[in-house]
């Protein structure tokens, strides 16, 4: 369970994340949405410790895992840049198999497409099992079939793990596909919660209706 109550992150006089309660429940798969600079990465940098809040409280379970919005690769071929974790060179196969990357494995990491990049560091994330699994943007840089790849293997991780999933977003086919409840932020507040379908099909207010029209060209 994530429990968060009055949780701030301010720069200066200016407010970026402004979260009075929110609840998350065991198992649950989050997609977050909303435009640039509405609190995403904020949010998700501040469950996973990276960044400090300026108020606030959360409890989340001790062993999560992040995945940041910028994917790195690190020196050496991918399954070196996946057995960096400590896992098995095995289990690293295993996630290039279902990322389809096993081609390129003997390969520099460096030398990867941004797309292809992006797959990799989703392999290296969910090379190690956790409890919470925070993935900033996890699709951003996939064409449609990298994007059902990285979906299926999230999918597949949490049914493994038991994990709770919370994720940025601006695809609304990752939000459909991979979450069963999707948050809107603006300004680092929320603007609709629910069920992503519902959600996207029929926004809570004029704010959410205007920020899923353009969404949905
Ligand atoms: N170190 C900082 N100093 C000042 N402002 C910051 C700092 N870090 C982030 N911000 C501001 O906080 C706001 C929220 O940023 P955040 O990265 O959480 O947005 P986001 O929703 O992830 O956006 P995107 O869709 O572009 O990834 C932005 O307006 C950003 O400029
Ligand atoms: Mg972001």
């Amino acid at each position: 369970m994530i429990e968060i109550r009055d949780l701030k992150k301010c720069y200066g006089e200016r407010t970026v994340l402004d979260l009075p309660e929110l609840t998350v429940g065991d198992g649950e798969a989050l997609a977050f949405a909303g435009p640039n600079g509405s609190g995403k990465t904020t949010l998700l940098r501040l469950l996973a410790e990276l960044l400090k809040s300026s108020g606030g409280t959360v409890k989340k379970p001790d062993k999560a895992l992040y995945m940041p919005q910028q994917s790195y690769a690190f020196k050496g071929d991918l399954v070196r840049n996946i057995t960096v974790t400590g896992c098995e060179k095995s289990e690293a196969k295993r996630l290039l198999e279902k990322l389809e990357l096993s081609h390129l494995a003997e390969k520099k990491a460096a030398s990867l497409s941004g797309g292809e990049l992006q797959r990799l560091s989703l392999c290296r994330v969910l090379s190690v099992p956790c409890e919470l699994l925070l993935l900033d943007e996890p699709t951003s840089a996939c064409d449609a079939k990298g994007a059902a790849l990285v979906i299926e293997a999230i999918k597949a991780y949490q049914k493994e793990t038991g994990c709770t999933v919370l994720m940025s977003t601006h695809s609304p086919v990752l939000a459909a596909k991979a979450a069963d409840r999707l948050i809107i932020l603006n300004g680092g507040r929320i603007e609709a919660d629910g069920e992503p379908k519902r959600i996207l099909m029929n926004p809570e207010n004029e704010w959410a209706e205007h920020f899923i029209a353009g969404w949905k060209i």
